[in-house]
């Protein structure tokens, strides 16, 4: 398969530059002394790594590409209505992995080209490994094609999922979803981290994934790795993902409709 070209080759190239060094401040900061804040809830956490990381990109973007807009989960990304290409950045995915010492975070950044997802870039700096795809050019792993796995038995899947910052004080807690999962599926996992939980979906180590409550920047990358590398993306319904990834239902497709059949069955509205 060849590669993009023009100018969705540039952004692939500007973009995977800026998830290194992004990365490369990950992993040097990594289990030193961390200045961290509470965002939404007393478990919603940011660290200097997340914000730092965060300037990084938007401040090369804006150097190197000022007419695109850049919704940034931080808030620094600027807004800019009718632009061409959008970046949506995770600057540090997994944030209470990182806080805690735990080896599973990530930068994530998906960019829209006239409001299509085309490119998407996931790179976890500890086991050095890069996604990326782009929108018809298939899905890789440090330069290597990528593909979900085969298996159409939800019995025998391993699944990820996650838990929203309000899960101490929500109903709507994903607990009931869990537990029929770890009853039927073959083991399910809470790995802390969307965009690495849908390039894993991605890569065929994980058969599913799926959470809600979720925002753009979780999902814009990981969400085009799936489909590029074979799998399917949805909501509850089996519809379209809404844009802000909320909520989104990740397979190798195979076992997508047992997925959505389990979902459905532990919903009580
Ligand atoms: C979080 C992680 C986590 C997921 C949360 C996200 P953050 O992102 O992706 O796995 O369960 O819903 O908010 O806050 O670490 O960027
Ligand atoms: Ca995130
Ligand atoms: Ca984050």
């Amino acid at each position: 398969m060849s590669g993009p070209s023009g100018e969705t080759s540039d952004v692939l190239a500007l973009a995977v530059r800026l998830a290194r060094a992004a990365g490369a401040i990950q992993r040097e900061r990594y289990e030193t002394t961390h200045d961290i804040a509470t965002k939404s809830a007393p478990v919603d956490l940011v660290t200097e790594v997340d914000r730092a990381c965060e300037q990084l990109v938007v401040g090369e973007l804006a150097t190197l590409r000022p007419d695109d807009a850049v919704l940034a989960e931080e808030g620094s990304g600027t807004d800019r209505r009718g632009a061409e290409w959008r970046w949506i950045v995770d600057p540090l995915d997994g944030t209470v992995n990182y806080a805690h010492g735990y080896p599973r975070f990530c930068i994530s950044i998906g960019v829209e080209h006239a409001g299509e997802r085309t490119v998407g870039v996931v790179y976890d700096p500890l086991l050095d490994e890069l996604f990326h795809a782009v929108r018809g050019g298939g899905a890789f792993r440090n330069g290597r094609p990528i593909r979900v796995s085969s298996e159409d038995q939800l019995g025998r899947g391993l699944f990820a999922t996650g838990f929203a910052y309000d899960v101490h004080r929500s109903v709507d807690d994903n607990l009931a979803a869990w537990g029929a999962f770890v009853k039927q599926a073959r083991a399910v996992r809470r790995d802390g981290s969307a965009a690495l939980d849908l390039c894993y979906v991605a890569s065929g180590r994980f058969e599913g994934y799926w959470e809600q409550k979720l925002h753009a920047w979780d999902v814009a990358a990981g969400q085009l790795v799936v489909e590029e590398a074979g799998g399917r993306c949805t909501d509850l319904a089996g519809g379209p993902v809404p844009p802000d990834g909320n909520p989104i239902v990740a397979s190798n497709g195979r076992v997508h409709e047992q997925m959505l059949a389990l979902l459905r069955s532990t919903r009580t509205s």
